[in-house]
């Protein structure tokens, strides 16, 4: 895939599947999978090991973005899904 080419969409059968799939987990962080970097507002990429990253969205974490677990702590709620 160059630079140039379109981002694969979800459920187009002619680009497989997507590169990197989030799940947002109740009550905790974003589970982000699969082949995508984690950029610094400045453009660096930040250093990855895990094919599997969870990135916080409560707050407050002492790692962000990263999530570590203080979600547990805190008792970070999310919002039901909409029916
Ligand atoms: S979501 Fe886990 S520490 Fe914020």
């Amino acid at each position: 895939m160059s630079p140039t080419d379109p981002a694969p969409r979800a459920g187009d059968a002619r680009s497989g599947p997507p590169a990197a799939s989030i799940v947002a987990c109740p009550d905790g962080p974003l589970l982000v999978r699969g082949e995508f970097e984690v950029v610094t507002p400045d453009g660096e990429a930040l250093p990855r090991t895990r094919r599997t990253v969870a990135l916080c969205r409560c707050g407050a974490s002492v790692l962000k973005p990263y999530c570590d677990g203080s979600h547990k702590l805190i008792g970070f709620k999310t919002e039901p899904p909409a029916p």
